[in-house]
């Protein structure tokens, strides 16, 4: 069928929002009580959902995953070096320079595009203290092998979990795995509270050294035991939270759907990569990566504009690469020949759009301006 001649946006996501009127009891009850922010009963309950939900023992809310991270590197008071991917969103490696910890690149495995546990011992010095790896559009990382190598060398690992909401590897959550893993709740994630975020912790002792930084650094009324930081979530955003856990599974499952559809129809379709799950035994679907080989008939860049020439909006996740940003090119590390893994999957990658709310007729859109 012919397409119309000014067919509707398509976004690469849209966030699922539940219904308004299911929101407004929650807005009278915070208005009633008057508890803006500062862990009110919101906020508390949020946490002990999440925690069941996502199989997790212990949470703390955040206003966004970047304060999260930064808040992380100074809960287990990382300094010197940090081992990182540079294909990822700017925030993690902001989150190292925020701490004055200068982030070490290392290139990434050409399958899972996560960071490569086999190029991370050559990248550690005696100033490393970390590795802070992503689990890169939701596919776990190789969190035995990362472990392995910490435990060696005596490392802390952060993980960099903005992507990684519901999901579970072998052993239950993947947010289980290394010190400390930091969750986005951005509007563009898998789950959202508008903006927000969350450090999944080991213990309540570390919980709480967390909680004292994210509230300035106050252990009490009158004493303050860091220079910490504003990071609070507030009543709104911790009741938002609450409402959408309900919702989160039927989410999910609408996501599976359009990624199996997509995948059915690019099987045949020469030029195109899809990346296979990457050992997980539930996925999130956050993203739709594809790889433009050279033997499809256009360039990435010519299909990114040919979408954007039919309203269809899809996005170049991670290009360009962190390292060669202004703040980073200079690192040694970011260097050319470094990355060359990185350096070409950025030139290749275009996440098509995936959001429950996408219908089949739209996929088909999308699918069809592939030649698929
Ligand atoms: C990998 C990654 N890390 C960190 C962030 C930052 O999250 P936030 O927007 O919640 O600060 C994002 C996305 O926004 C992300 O994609």
């Amino acid at each position: 069928m012919p397409e119309p001649k000014n067919p509707a946006a398509i976004y690469v996501t849209r966030p699922e929002l539940p219904s308004l009127p299911e929101f407004i009891p929650y807005l009278q009850e915070i208005w009633d009580s008057k508890v803006l922010t500062n862990g009110g009963q919101f906020h508390h309950q949020f946490e002990q959902n999440l925690c069941d939900y996502l199989g997790v023992k212990h949470i703390a809310l955040f206003t966004n995953a970047t304060i999260g991270l930064v808040t992380a590197l100074q809960a287990l008071r990382i300094t010197g070096e940090v081992i990182t991917t540079p294909y990822s969103f700017v925030a993690t490696a902001h989150s190292l320079l925020w701490n004055g910890i200068k982030p070490v690149f290392v290139d990434i495995d050409p399958v899972t595009l996560n960071l490569d546990p086999g190029k991370i011992e050559a990248a550690i010095t005696p100033q490393t203290t970390a590795i802070m790896p992503v689990h890169c559009y939701g596919h776990p990382c190789d969190v035995e092998r990362i472990q392995a190598i910490a435990d060696t060398y005596g490392l802390k690992v952060i993980y960099d979990a903005a992507h990684a909401f519901g999901v579970q590897c072998h052993c239950g959550s993947v947010l289980n795995h290394g010190d400390l893993s930091v969750l986005s709740f951005h509007a563009t994630k898998v789950f959202t509270t508008f903006e927000g975020g969350a450090i999944v912790c080991p213990d309540e002792k570390t919980r709480q050294r967390i909680n004292y930084l994210k509230n300035f650094g106050f252990a009490d009324e009158v004493t303050v035991v860091a220079p910490g930081i504003n990071g609070k979530m507030s009543e709104f955003n911790a009741a938002l939270g609450l409402l959408q856990l309900r919702g989160i599974d039927q989410a999910l499952a609408k996501r599976r759907a359009i990624d199996e559809r997509y995948r059915a129809r690019l099987a045949a379709l020469a030029g195109i990569r899809c990346l296979p799950p990457a050992g997980e035994m539930r996925s999130n679907h956050a993203y739709f990566p594809v790889l433009i080989q050279p033997e499809y008939p256009l360039s990435r860049d010519a299909l990114y504009q040919k979408f954007r020439d039919h309203n269809i909006h899809a996005r170049r996740y991670f290009y360009p690469l962190i390292s060669d940003f202004p703040m980073y090119r200079g690192l040694p590390s970011a260097a050319h020949n470094n990355l060359p893994v990185a350096r070409t999957v950025a030139q290749q990658v275009l996440c098509l759009p995936i959001y429950p709310g996408l219908s089949h007729d739209q996929v088909d859109r999308v699918l069809d301006l592939l030649g698929a």
